[in-house]
């Protein structure tokens, strides 16, 4: 399986590397930038020997290599400064995707395409709009994300491992998320019942702000850890047909009750792509809180001229 990532920033060569490591592709690392994505797969290379695991990863500056590739990973495009809202990032971020996807509507048409780049809904309904994929082929890591650092949270304070926690977030992957508490387990309990609801809304709060409070500390570019194990899950679960759940940025056609734009729900992945959108049961609070979040989305698409 041929398996491109494109941009090789922190994000893009920390994905190839723990995509390599698993050791179920051909990896591609592309970067404009001459020569950055050469020299990070040839010491990607180099670690194959220490860590005896015989992947293959190559890296080039030139997009036409990603010819037949059966998943494509965009990381490419600016990060956020401190104090900046990922949406300041459109319209620079939208030109690059609309040049990147391009390129993989003509190169590799039958690709499942994972959307990293910031603002993250947005870019995946343009990567939707520009290569004109089915809506199952094109989705977002941004949620994944966002459920890993809300279950990180509720396992510090309640002093347990982040296995024993089943995070559920929901919404855009920015201000508008929404952290389920109800759909939210702990050893397969519901948080409500563990913590007081001052306590579970510091928790999201926190993990709300979790994205830009690393920006903070980092002064440049953003968080690339967490990110890269959360696009190598779902990058494994696409090449291995797993079948399993996971938070993702998807286009949706009427669930929730929200039309014809891109935003994180749970799904069902496998090697087509999105499978089936999970329709969790939410309160009435919950379906206005992301109804609102859907509607900011759409404010800005509308703004926005993709073409
Ligand atoms: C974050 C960026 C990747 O949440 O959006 O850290």
């Amino acid at each position: 399986m041929k398996i491109s990532i494109i941009g090789a920033g922190n994000v893009g060569a920390l994905s190839a590397m723990r995509v390599a490591q698993c050791g179920f592709g051909d990896i591609l690392l592309v970067d404009i930038a001459k020569g950055i994505a050469q020299g990070k797969a040839l010491d990607l290379e180099d670690a194959r020997a220490i860590l005896k695991v015989n992947y293959n990863i190559k890296g080039t500056d030139d997009i036409n290599s990603i010819k037949d590739s059966q998943i494509v990973v965009i990381t490419a495009g600016l990060a956020r400064r401190p104090g900046m809202a990922r949406e300041e990032l459109l319209s620079k971020n939208a030109q690059i995707l609309k040049e990147v996807c391009l390129k993989i509507k003509e190169l590799s048409p039958q690709a499942v395409v994972i959307v990293v780049t910031n603002p993250l809904d947005l870019m995946t309904c343009l990567a939707s709009k520009v290569t004109g994929f089915p809506k199952k082929r094109v989705l977002g890591m941004g949620i994944s994300l966002d459920s890993a650092r809300f279950a990180n949270l509720i396992a510090q304070e309640l002093n347990l491992e982040p296995s024993d926690i089943d995070a559920v977030v929901i919404g855009a992957h920015g201000e508008g998320m929404l952290p389920l508490v109800k759909h939210t387990k702990v050893k397969g309990v519901s948080l409500e019942e563990y913590l007081s609801k001052e306590k579970v809304d510091d928790l999201i709060r926190k993990t709300v702000g979790r994205g830009a409070e690393i920006v903070s500390f980092l002064g440049s570019g953003s968080a690339f850890f967490a990110p890269s194990a959360a696009v190598a899950e779902m990058v494994k679960v696409i090449a291995k047909d797993e079948k399993k759940i996971l938070g993702a940025c998807a286009y949706l056609n009427g669930e929730y009750g929200i039309k014809d734009i891109c935003i994180g729900v749970p799904v069902r992945l496998g090697k087509s792509g999105i499978e089936k959108i999970i329709e969790l049961d939410l309160s009435e609070g919950e379906q206005k809180e992301l109804l609102n979040s859907a509607a900011s989305i759409r404010k800005l698409t509308e703004q926005f001229s993709y073409v």
